[in-house]
Formats: C-alpha cells, structure tokens, sequence
C-alpha cells in the first residue's frame, strides 16, 4: 500500500482539527501538528516526548478526557480530541506528590505499573517495575 493509499484519520489536538494516516501514535501527531510539547511540569518547564517507548513518561497528554496518557503509546482515532494543556484538576495540585497520586489513578506512575498503554500494533502493554 502506498502512502497515498492509506487510511486517513481526523483528530483535534487542542483546539486544532489534524488529519493523519492511520497507525499515526499520538506523539507522531503532535509532531505533525506542530505542537512543541506535550506537558508542563509542576514548575512550569516544558515536556515533550522523548524516548517513545513508554518509560520517561514526559509525553504525558490528555485523551478523549483521559488523563496522563501516553502519546508515543496510543494510536490516532478517527474523532479523537488531545489535548496538551493542564485541565481544572491538573491545575488544583500544589506539588509533585499530587501529581503523583493522581497519575497513579490513571494506570501511570505507581511504581508498579509504570508504563501502560496501547503500543503500535494496537496491543496492550505494561511496565513494571516492583518498586517505588
Ligand atoms: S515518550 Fe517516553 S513515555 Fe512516551
């Protein structure tokens, strides 16, 4: 199949409508869309994705309302809206130990279950670590 050939998707990455070819992870979409990053940090520097492969965790993004999902781990659907910027209970932490715990409650950053999402070939995969 040529590239011509492949399925095309629409996404909105904040705020902005993105169409990609199908098998697109969400990091590669906000590359395309031209979105620098993909977080801020509790001090206010910028993040961005960096190993792809779902253990620095610093793609982090809100999908379909989700949050603290992993770009370079979830694939583009059609419809599906990211979005880059802290949402209203993001903003309410005051340190990192919220961050934590509330990465936690979305399936990141437990220290048991470090890394979980859904890989390129639409598979389930989990990093762990026993500790933490
Ligand atoms: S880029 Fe490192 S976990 Fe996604």
């Amino acid at each position: 199949m040529s590239n011509a050939d492949a399925a095309r998707l629409h996404l909105t990455i904040d705020g902005r409508s993105v169409e990609v070819e199908a098998g697109t992870t969400v990091a590669a979409a906000l590359v395309i869309a031209g979105v620098g990053g993909t977080r801020t940090s509790v001090s206010g520097q910028p993040r961005a994705a960096l190993c792809g492969m779902g253990v620095c965790q610093e793609c982090r993004v809100t999908i379909d309302g989700r949050l603290y999902a992993l770009a370079c781990q979830t694939l583009c659907r059609e419809g599906q809206v990211v979005c880059t910027t802290a949402t209203a209970s993001v903003a309410n932490v005051t340190d990192a130990t919220d961050v934590f715990n509330a990465a936690s409650e979305n399936g990141g950053m437990n220290g048991t279950n470090v890394g979980r999402g859904t890989n390129a070939t639409g598979t389930t995969a989990t990093t762990t670590t026993g500790t933490r």
